[in-house]
């Protein structure tokens, strides 16, 4: 196990029993994001970095039950979590890195990342892996319930401009991934990037 896999774990592993309890209002904004990917009935799906599976409820609604959805998070108090929410009931969970998906390529139309892409320690390599699982035309959502300026001052910090999520950087990683960014939107109240698997 690496040291990023480890650092994950053990700092996720802390916050996951009240992971759902520190953000009780989020739901209509998972419910919002996951509503711009725009999935049809029966359309197959990963959340990547899933956590306790919030956007579980609202994908498995978008492509309901002949659709496929799937969840992937590298740590198991995540995920252990998202059973004892009864996620499990949504979507299928995988104990697994998102730098290696046990995935077919091109197998799904749509990936939604919440609040994972700051945690990549492979930004560019791991969004390569997403673009793999996914078709071409397919769909990517990184999104936020909160913007880069409020999260930083939540912390008592400040946007910088190297920020992995800023536009003129996340444009550019996207596109060097397999992913052409289609919109960038970056308010106080969310932050959302789609992104349409290149051909
Ligand atoms: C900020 S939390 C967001 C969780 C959930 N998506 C949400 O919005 O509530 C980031 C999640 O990504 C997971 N994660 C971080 N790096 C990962 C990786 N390389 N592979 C899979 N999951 C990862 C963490 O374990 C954590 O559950």
């Amino acid at each position: 196990m690496s040291d990023d896999h480890t650092h994950v774990q053990e700092f996720f592993g802390a916050r996951a029993a009240d992971w759902d309890s520190r953000f009780p209002d989020d739901g209509p904004a998972y419910a919002a994001a996951v509503a711009e990917l725009g999935l049809h009935e029966g359309a197959r799906v990963l959340d990547a970095g899933c956590g306790t599976g919030r956007a579980l409820p609202p994908l498995r609604a978008a492509v309901g039950r002949s659709g496929l959805v799937v969840a992937a998070d590298l740590a198991p108090a995540m995920l252990q979590a998202a059973v004892r929410a009864g996620r499990d009931r949504a979507g299928r969970l995988l104990l697994t890195d998102v730098a290696a998906l046990p995935l077919r390529s091109r197998s799904l139309d749509a990936v939604f990342a919440a609040g994972l892409i700051s945690h990549l320690p492979d930004p560019a390599g791991n969004l390569t892996e997403l673009a793999r699982v996914v078709r071409p035309g397919g769909v990517l959502a990184l999104f936020h319930p909160i913007g880069r300026a409020a999260l930083a001052a939540r912390r008592g910090r400040r946007i910088t401009p190297d920020d992995l999520r800023a536009e003129p950087r996340l444009r550019p990683l996207l596109a060097g991934s397999g992913w052409r960014m289609t919109s960038y939107a970056d308010e106080d109240a969310r932050f959302l990037a789609l992104a349409v698997r290149e051909g």
